[in-house]
């Protein structure tokens, strides 16, 4: 089947991980739920913000009837005649936020939405299936089934947001390691103004060598931008952070997790006010923003360094 598509969309359908994970979650969906549509149990698939309609295409075999809506017109048109030759297919040029859900007299036994993005925050993931859940059948499952965030201290030299699929690569060290700070069921009510306090904790002196080999390992380049002579000394014990790394985990169902590819959730680089501290401290930190408010609504605070 040859997708037609404009370039955002191709590099989505390049971007195979991405597609094989959701693919085999609505395969194991439709294992679980008995194979192929025979049309005796009408069940009825959303599949929202459809793009070119890929995942559309995969679910079709198993589902008697599937909606698939479309803000974007000529991304629409692209989904329209991509899956013009499926029966079962109905494509709407609609704004979920406001789309009509009680008019299709139906509701839907699984909720196909793949509007995510790092932390949920650029895409309208959490917004558009608060409005949606509402006309998910009882027993009904979303795909994905939930998201894990994890923040970890670095330095970077930009300070501004950036990805790690940014063409100009961000650089940065990593200087701690990566915690959990927070989990979503999407079969929950989420409310979008997220607000968490978190600890990060440094590196002790030798962690810090051999995770990152400083001047033995770092190339010339970023021993360079860093100024790392100045910004950090280990003999004497002193080093600086000026960012945070988000990095998210997608559920795709129980047993599939999908960490960041390239068009999913990249690791996304937010800088913060810089911070001396010294290996093995712990700087508490207070994140905010919207999910589906945009990049803008990002907040960083430092709050305390805790000497160890
Ligand atoms: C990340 S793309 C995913 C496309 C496709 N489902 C796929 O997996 O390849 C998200 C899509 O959601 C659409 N979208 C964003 N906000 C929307 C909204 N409020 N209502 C309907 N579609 C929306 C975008 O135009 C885009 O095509």
């Amino acid at each position: 089947m040859k997708f037609k598509v404009n370039s955002y969309h191709f590099k989505l359908l390049r971007d195979y991980e991405r597609l094989s994970a959701f693919k085999e979650a609505i395969d194991d969906y439709a294992i679980r739920n008995g194979g192929d549509s025979n049309g005796s149990n009408c069940k009825v698939a959303f599949d929202l913000g459809c793009g070119s309609g890929v995942l559309s295409y995969f679910a079709r075999r198993y589902m008697d009837k599937i909606i698939a809506i479309e803000l974007n017109n000529s991304t629409y048109q692209l989904a329209k005649e991509n899956l013009k030759e499926f029966d079962n297919i109905q494509v709407f040029n609609d704004d979920i936020l406001s789309f009509d859900f009680s008019k299709l007299n139906e509701k839907a036994d699984l909720i196909i939405c793949e509007m995510l993005d790092t932390a949920l925050i650029d895409e309208e993931e959490v917004p558009v299936l608060n409005r949606a859940r509402k006309f998910l059948n009882d027993g009904g499952e979303i795909i994905p089934k939930g998201m894990v965030n994890s923040a970890e201290a670095v330095f970077m030299n930009n300070h501004f947001i950036q990805y790690e699929d940014d063409e100009y690569s961000p650089i940065y060290v990593s200087l701690g390691e990566s915690v959990v700070y927070s989990e979503f069921d999407f079969m929950d009510e989420i409310d979008c103004n997220f607000s968490a306090e978190i600890e990060l904790k440094i590196y002790g002196k030798e962690e810090l060598v051999d995770e990152i080999g400083f001047e033995e390992r770092l190339s010339q380049e970023k021993y360079e931008k860093f100024n790392f002579k100045e910004n950090f000394n280990i003999e004497e014990d002193k080093l600086k952070i000026n960012g945070i790394k988000l990095t998210s985990f997608t559920k795709l169902n129980e047993s599939i997790i999908c960490g960041p590819t390239p068009m999913l959730n990249p690791e996304m680089l937010i800088p913060m006010e810089e911070t001396e501290l010294k290996c093995s401290d712990s700087v508490r930190i207070k994140l905010e923003y919207v999910m589906g408010g945009g990049v803008e609504t990002i907040r960083t605070d430092v709050l305390e360094i805790i000497h160890q």
